[in-house]
This record gives C-alpha cells, sequence and structure tokens, in this order.
C-alpha cells in the first residue's frame, strides 16, 4: 500500500476522459484500488477517482457515512444516502426523475475551495467491483452526489465547471459563514 500523489487542477490528467478497465479483476487493479482508498483516507476524503491519482483508468472509491447524511430523515429514507466503502469499476450512472438538489462540494484535486452544486438529486449506478461482479444501487443525498462528482471525474469534469453561480465558489476557511462543504 502507498500514499500517492493527488493531481491538482490544471494537470491535463484531469481533463481527459479515462479509459475502461479491461478486466476489473485485474490485480493490477486491485493494487491501484488499495492505493486509493489508502490516500482517500489519509487526505479525509470522501471519495476518490483514478484520474486524480494520474491514472487515467475508470476506477473510483467512495465512502457515504451516516453521519454525513440529514439526521432529520426517517430510517428509510436515509438508507440510501449513506454507502459503505464501495470500488466501482467502469461505473454508469442513469438519472431517475427530473428532481435536483443543491449541496456544497469539495474536491481532493481542487484544495481549499467549496462549491454549490445542483445535481440530480436520485440516480441509480451500476459497475464493477475488484471480483468483476456488479454493482448496481439507488442513490440520493450525499452518496448520490459523491457518485456523480467522482464519475465525472473520469469524463474529466471538475465540480466547478457543473456550478450554475461562481459567487457560490468558496474557501473553505469560509465555509463557517455558509454551510459544512464535503471533500471528494
Ligand atoms: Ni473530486
Amino acid at each position: 500500500m502507498a500514499i500517492l500523489k493527488i493531481a491538482k487542477m490544471g494537470h491535463p490528467v484531469l481533463a481527459q476522459k479515462a479509459a475502461a478497465v479491461a478486466n476489473p479483476a485485474d490485480p493490477a487493479i486491485r493494487r491501484l484500488v488499495s492505493d486509493m482508498v489508502e490516500t482517500m483516507i489519509d487526505a479525509n476524503g470522501a471519495g476518490l477517482a483514478a484520474p486524480q491519482v494520474h491514472v487515467p483508468l475508470r476506477v473510483v472509491v467512495f465512502q457515504a457515512p451516516g453521519e454525513r447524511s440529514d439526521p432529520g430523515l426517517s430510517e428509510e429514507e436515509r438508507y440510501d444516502h449513506t454507502a459503505p466503502l464501495t470500488v466501482l469499476i467502469n461505473p454508469e450512472v442513469q438519472v431517475i426523475g427530473s428532481a435536483r438538489e443543491a449541496g456544497w462540494e469539495g474536491c481532493l484535486s481542487v484544495p481549499g475551495l467549496r462549491g454549490l452544486v445542483e445535481r440530480p438529486a436520485h440516480i441509480r449506478y451500476r459497475g464493477y467491483d475488484l471480483d468483476g461482479k456488479v454493482v448496481e444501487r439507488t442513490a440520493r443525498g450525499f452518496h448520490a452526489r459523491v457518485v456523480q462528482h467522482e464519475c465525472d471525474h473520469l469524463d474529466g469534469i471538475l465540480y466547478p465547471s457543473r456550478m450554475g453561480d461562481l459567487k457560490n465558489l468558496i474557501f473553505e476557511s469560509e465555509a463557517k459563514h455558509w454551510v459544512k462543504g464535503e471533500e471528494a
């Protein structure tokens, strides 16, 4: 295991479309994912995409712990706001319905900033795990947001280009004037 260097906004690897993984069960992918998870945890991120560690492949890792969800929600509503540590290889995201939701995002490749980003509120996603088995889930809330944010990285998209109003791009030192953000 190793902590990998994180590419920052402006590095070309973050602007390109990542390539599909030919064999999700390849041991080299398992080693990459192991290093990505260690890097994500070290950097206190909620998610990480392979291009962020200079590897232009369609691999993401993320977690959406319960404490990041809205405690006002019922148990059932809260359920798909949360996700265990998940590896998704060659992920696909499908939007369910037309509802959109604004939420604060951060990104390990855009350090020090937070931005308010509106995204589809409800999605279904599908990908492969490290054994080549299909992972398929529906997600809402922070869970849906982190999956969309990470999958955007695979298409060379960083969250600022999803923002409708750059007035809502702020330094995290000023987030105390708004609401707590997340880093992905
Ligand atoms: Ni990010």
